[in-house]
C-alpha cells in the first residue's frame, strides 16, 4: 500500500508525503494553483502563519472526515490529509479574502514603487496588481518611521515592512547570534533596531533577499537602476564561507548588485555570504555560467524594448550565445 496521501487542489489530484502543508503540495503541482506566500519561506524553520496571503478553502477535510473546514485556513500552516479537497483560485471566497488581505497589508505600506529598489521583484506589488483595490478605505493616520541604516550595506525602511518575520528568522537561523526581533504588538509592532547589531555577521545580507517587500534594501544598489533594466547572469566562485552560487545583475559591463539565486517561488536556492554579495563585484571574480532564467511573466523579463546589445561576456562565449538564442532571434526580427 502506498504511504502517500491523495490531495486535490483546484480539481488537480496529486499524491504527496503525509504531513506536508497544503502550500507545499500545491507547489508540487505548480502554476496558478500555488497560493501566494509573503511570510512562509521553506528554508526558514518556523516561518509562515503571519501574513494570511496563502489562505485557501478546505471543502473536504479528508476521506475519513469529509466535513469542510469552517473557515479559510493558512495553507502554509495546514497539513494535508488523505482525500482532502482544497480550493484556491476556484473559490470566490478565497479570492475575495485575498483582496481583503492585500488591502490590509497596504494600509501602512506606502505606494512608493516608482522610487523603491524592490519594484519589479516585490511580492506585494505583484499581489496588489492581481488583487488590490484602486483606492484605500483607510481614513486614519498611517504609521511612519525614519529610515535606518543598518551598517553601510543595508537600509531598513520600516514604513514598508509587512511584519512577515523572515528577516528575524534569518538572523536567528543563518547568522550566529540572534540580536534583533519584532518589538511591540499589533499596530505598535516594529523591527527592533537591535538589527543594527546583526551587520557584523557575514550572512546578514540575506535579510535583503528574504524580505518580500522593499523594507530591507541593498545600500550598494540603492537608486542605481530599475531591476528590469539590468541583466541577470548566474555565476559562481570558490567561496570558503558559502556555496558561492549567485546571480550577478549587470548594467553594461558593470555588476550593479549580487544576490542569491531565486527559484520560481521567489526563495533563494542557497544563502550567500556578505563577501560574495558586497565585496566581489567584478566579472573577473566570477565564473560566468549563463543568463539567469527569469519567468516570462516577470517584469524583469520585459527588458527587450530595443535591439539587443549583448554584454561582452556573452559575445565571447558560445555557451552564452546559445543560451541567448531567443533574444538574438528577437533582435534580428526587430
Ligand atoms: S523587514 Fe522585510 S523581511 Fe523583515 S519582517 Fe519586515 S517585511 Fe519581513
Ligand atoms: S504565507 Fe502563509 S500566512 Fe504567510
Amino acid at each position: 500500500m502506498s504511504d502517500k496521501v491523495k490531495v486535490t487542489i483546484d480539481g488537480i489530484t496529486i499524491e504527496v508525503e503525509p504531513g506536508i502543508s497544503i502550500l507545499n503540495a500545491a507547489r508540487q503541482i505548480g502554476g496558478d494553483v500555488v497560493p501566494p506566500a509573503m511570510c512562509y519561506y521553506s528554508k526558514l524553520e518556523g516561518s509562515g502563519g503571519k501574513c494570511r496571503t496563502c489562505l485557501v478553502k478546505v471543502s473536504k477535510g479528508s476521506e475519513k472526515d469529509p466535513r469542510p473546514m469552517p473557515k479559510l485556513v493558512a495553507s502554509c500552516r495546514t497539513g494535508v490529509m488523505d482525500g482532502m479537497e482544497v480550493q484556491n483560485i476556484t473559490s470566490t471566497e478565497v479570492t475575495e479574502a485575498r483582496k481583503g488581505i492585500v488591502e490590509m497589508l497596504l494600509i501602512n505600506h506606502p505606494l512608493d514603487c516608482p522610487i523603491c529598489d524592490q519594484a519589479g521583484e516585490c511580492s506585494l506589488q505583484d499581489l496588489s496588481y492581481e488583487h488590490g483595490l484602486s483606492k484605500t478605505r483607510y481614513e486614519f493616520e498611517r504609521r511612519t518611521f525614519d529610515k535606518i541604516d543598518i551598517g553601510d550595506k543595508i537600509q531598513l525602511h520600516m514604513t514598508r515592512c509587512i511584519l512577515c518575520y523572515r528577516c528575524v528568522y534569518v538572523a536567528d537561523q543563518i547568522t550566529n547570534n540572534r540580536v534583533h526581533g519584532i518589538l511591540g504588538r499589533g499596530d505598535a509592532s516594529e523591527i527592533s533596531t537591535y538589527i543594527e547589531k546583526a551587520v557584523d555577521n557575514n550572512f546578514s545580507g540575506n535579510v535583503i533577499d528574504v524580505c518580500p517587500v522593499g523594507a530591507l534594501t541593498d545600500r550598494t544598489f540603492r537608486f542605481k537602476n530599475r531591476v528590469w533594466f539590468t541583466k541577470p547572469v548566474d555565476a559562481h566562485r570558490d567561496c570558503p564561507a558559502c556555496k558561492g552560487k549567485v546571480t550577478l545583475w549587470y548594467k553594461g559591463e558593470e555588476v550593479l548588485r549580487v544576490t542569491g539565486r531565486k527559484d520560481q517561488f521567489g526563495e533563494v536556492e542557497d544563502f550567500i555570504c556578505n563577501t560574495c554579495r558586497f565585496e566581489t563585484k567584478k566579472t573577473s571574480n566570477w565564473v560566468i555560467e549563463g543568463p539567469r532564467n527569469i519567468v516570462n511573466t516577470s517584469v524583469i523579463a520585459s527588458n527587450h524594448y530595443e535591439t539587443l546589445k549583448p554584454l561582452p561576456v556573452i559575445e565571447t562565449s558560445q555557451v552564452l550565445i546559445d543560451a541567448n538564442k531567443v533574444e538574438f532571434d528577437r533582435a534580428t526580427k526587430i
